[in-house]
């Protein structure tokens, strides 16, 4: 197997996940899968198996014991039907409450599931909801036990810190908020505040896990190497600000992958021979986001005016 990535043997209590992962998950996805903080995170890039493992960690939790369960999703709907098929292919059909299979009825923002437990007598049920962002308030008046976020990087604070938190608190259950994501385009993002500022308080409750593209071997060979050569910058034939968010899993434009010494803007009068200059002044200016870093030169000339050579 190429890579760090090794298959390792991770106890899922249901036969159809065993059958179709070869009961396997990655050696990356397996301490994501088994945390029990309140609140981590499996994040990286495009095809790195963050809703795979997301969708395992759920199913596992509402098979264990018997609770109410939330999945909260973006509000684009192509993103979130992909993360309820990834659901719907790890529940053993015969989970499924027979007039509820087929799982789905949406309407607007809603759509709920309903699962009776392998093994256990009817009417010890598991109640999946399904959300999307679209419709935050629906998501307070629930009580709920587990709570799995996909494709948080498209899911507002609001969400989460108001709605998702306060829900997810029924007595007797994990009470952890998980989430999957790509990382957010810069660092003024929320999520990049609390899962991946490396000066974040309380990191032991918001612990993440990741992983590169080019790591999952699963993926056709050729896709994966069609798309770092398309994300490479034509100009300087780096990898673009895209490529690393999207297949590196890493935040774009961070200012402290530029100049990990500075954390701010500095600007200094350098010392230049006069009389020909007043006065030189340097500063940088660091691109965030997609904007590019900048250091800019402004000299005074004898009368005064400002020249930016
Ligand atoms: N542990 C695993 N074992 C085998 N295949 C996996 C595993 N995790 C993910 N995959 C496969 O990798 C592909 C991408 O996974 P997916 O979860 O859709 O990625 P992401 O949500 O990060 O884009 C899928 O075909 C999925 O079945
Ligand atoms: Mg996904």
């Amino acid at each position: 197997m190429p890579g760090d990535i090794l298959e390792v043997d991770v106890h899922i209590p249901f036969e159809p996940l065993r059958k179709e992962r070869g009961s396997a998950l990655w050696s990356v996805q397996k301490p994501f899968f088994e945390s029990e903080a309140r609140y981590p995170a499996f994040y990286g890039g495009r095809g790195v198996g963050k809703t795979t493992v997301g969708a395992a960690k759920f199913v596992d939790a509402v098979l264990r014991q018997p609770m109410e369960a939330l999945v909260v999703l973006p509000t684009d709907k192509q993103i979130a039907q992909k993360s309820v098929l990834a659901l719907q292919e790890m529940i053993p059909t015969e989970c499924v409450i027979p007039q509820e299979k087929g799982i789905v009825h949406a309407t607007k923002g809603l759509i709920e599931v309903h699962f009776g437990l392998l093994g256990r007598p009817e009417g010890e049920l598991s109640r999946i909801w399904l959300r999307t962002a679209e419709n935050p308030n629906a998501i307070r008046n629930l009580e709920v036990g587990i709570v799995w976020m996909d494709e948080l990087q498209d899911i507002d604070e609001y969400t989460f810190t108001d709605c998702v938190k306060y829900a997810c608190r029924a007595p007797g259950t994990p009470q952890q908020v998980f989430s999957t994501f790509t990382p957010p385009r810069d660092e003024s993002h929320w999520v990049y505040k609390l899962w991946l500022n490396p000066d974040r308080p309380h990191k032991e409750r918001y612990p993440t896990w990741t992983m590169e593209t080019k790591d999952n071997y699963k993926l056709d060979e050729t896709l994966v190497q069609e798309w770092y050569e398309d994300a490479l910058d034509p100009l300087t034939g780096e990898m673009s600000a895209s490529g690393r968010r999207e297949l590196m899993g890493q935040v774009a434009g961070g200012r402290r992958q530029v100049f990990p010494m500075f954390g701010e803007i500095h600007v200094r009068p350098i010392p230049y021979p006069e009389p020909q200059w007043k006065r030189v002044t340097g500063g940088i200016d660091y691109g965030m986001g997609r904007r590019a870093t900048t250091v800019i030169v402004v000299a005074e000339d004898q009368a005064g005016r400002a020249v930016s050579p």
